[in-house]
């Protein structure tokens, strides 16, 4: 894809995929907008899809399928136990990773579930190099705590810096010096590092992680969700690299863990999950939980036509053709939002196009939700629903005091190969213009709050009466333009 040169010199990320199947969308009115932002309580996830034109919410479990997988559905071996679908998946995973032995679960969340009620116990500490909202959830339902060991440059939100995801090194061992190896149940990697804006880590840092972990008898485990976009980058971005096939890349970074766990709702462009390793004695004690919460070991939760999805998927992730489409498109929209002047991270990384909604709302203050509020915003001027990852992503603590996020990012996810370049210009054109009305822009206050992963079902309000008004300018701006 990124080797098509254009005569007139256009930098255009080019597909290698045709589109056989479509869905309609529909663009409601600005009207429709504000009145289905304010019914969903300006949470982004309460939203109907029918009022919504591009769904940027997630990549998770809405990437397109290819012909070969939709053609694998049909031919499922449906049995609860033994069934040559999911021998077709195990044998996927050795070939790919090179691990014996392979655990299904229904979602990412559920490995996570199983891994941290195998090895967290109260006290326990979990280093990693950022955390993600589910895997620090579950760790701390257990009684352990995370700590985040990414390199200082990870927090930076514009650089030039390749590897934003890598862990510092020095950092990993002062927290095994501080609690001592034994009190660590596990080092987790996340590939993509997702809450940082999709940024990866390279081959190289995971060796030396791998490393200190020898050092310490450490147990490494990968959280390869997010897999596909950091194998691009290394293989782009990596000098040492470069000469390596996905497949052989891939290989390496398996053989530097001692578990890999991953969402098929992401990896594999399909829906499930599963946990692989090469230990017997590892796979031993995580096994029994399987069947208690998720099924019988030959399907964990999962359709075997998805199962049969994800074995071509994870195979076709092996093609760079298909996996670079979703930087190469993130990468399109975060420069013609910088054109603009729009605060975004950078450099662009995977899963989709941050902004920078500290930047971009500048005047409204963390306890108001400033990355929330963009969402709700962009929502109301474009119909594009984005997913807020900022102080409304983060839990209150035991007191009731709420911690203020790192960075307040407005994440606008690509799912892979599923929007046009006209439909991202079309976001990058209202986003444009909503920077330039920005003053208008104001906070929210919960009315409605879980305890527990509030973002997902938490209700807001807005603090003044800023979404009207930024209707009427719209239509100022627009005419009758939907
Ligand atoms: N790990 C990472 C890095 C993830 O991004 C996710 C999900 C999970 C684990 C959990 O997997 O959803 O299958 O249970 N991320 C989704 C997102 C929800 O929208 O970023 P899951």
């Amino acid at each position: 894809m990124s080797d098509v040169k254009f005569y007139y010199g256009d930098n255009v990320p080019l597909e290698m995929h045709k589109v056989r199947i479509i869905q309609k969308l529909n663009l409601v009115p600005i009207e429709r907008r504000l009145a289905a932002i304010t019914e969903a309580g300006n949470n982004t996830f309460l939203l109907k899809n029918r009022d919504v034109f591009l769904d940027m919410l997630t990549d998770s479990g809405v990437n397109a399928m290819s012909d070969k997988q939709l053609a694998a559905m049909m031919e499922a071996d449906d049995s609860y136990a033994g069934s040559e679908t999911f021998t077709k998946l195990e044998s996927k995973i050795e070939e790919i990773f090179s691990k014996k032995f392979f655990l299904p679960a229904h979602q990412g969340r559920a490995c996570e579930n199983i891994l941290a009620q195998s090895f967290v116990k109260p006290g326990s500490v979990v280093p990693m190099n950022y955390h993600f909202t589910t895997s620090k959830s579950h760790i701390v339902l257990n009684g352990g705590f995370v700590e985040e060991v990414l390199i200082d440059e990870g927090l930076n939100i514009n650089s030039e810096y390749p590897f934003k995801g890598n862990i510092d090194i020095e950092k990993l061992k002062a927290v095994i010096k501080k609690y001592g190896a034994d009190k660590i149940a596990f080092i987790r990697l996340e590939a993509g590092t997702n809450l940082i804006g999709g940024q990866p880590f390279s081959l190289e840092n995971m060796r030396e992680v791998r490393k200190v972990c020898d050092d310490f008898q450490l147990t490494v485990v990968l959280d390869a969700s997010l897999l596909a976009d950091n194998l691009y980058f290394i293989k782009t971005r990596e000098e040492s690299c470069q000469n390596m096939s996905i497949r052989e890349i891939t290989r390496a970074m398996s053989d530097l863990a001692d578990i890999i766990y991953f969402s098929a709702r992401k990896l594999g462009c399909a829906r499930g999950g599963g946990i692989c390793t090469d230990n017997e004695q590892l796979y031993l004690k995580i096994r029994e939980l399987v069947p208690l919460y998720e099924g019988f070991l030959t399907y964990g939760g999962m359709s075997v036509r998805e199962m049969e999805a994800i074995t071509v998927g994870l195979d076709e992730t092996m093609d760079e053709d298909m996996i670079n489409q979703g930087p190469q498109f993130i990468a399109y929209m975060t420069q013609e939002l910088q054109k603009r002047g729009v605060p975004v991270v950078t450099p662009p990384g995977g899963l989709g196009c941050h902004l920078n909604a500290m930047a971009f709302v500048e005047h409204i203050p963390q306890n108001r939700y400033p990355a929330g509020a963009l969402a709700s915003a962009v929502f109301v001027a474009s119909g594009v629903r984005g997913m807020e990852r900022g102080t409304m992503s983060e839990q209150r603590d035991e007191h009731g005091n709420e911690p203020l996020s790192n960075m307040e990012l407005l994440r606008l996810a690509m799912p892979r190969r599923v929007f046009t370049l006209s439909q991202v210009k079309y976001a990058v054109d209202r986003i444009g213009w909503l920077y330039e009305n920005r003053q208008l822009i104001d906070g929210l206050t919960f009315v409605e709050e879980p305890k527990i992963l509030r973002f997902f079902f938490g209700k807001l309000a807005q603090v003044t009466d800023w979404q009207t008004k930024l209707a009427a300018k719209f239509r100022a701006d627009f005419g009758e333009s939907l």
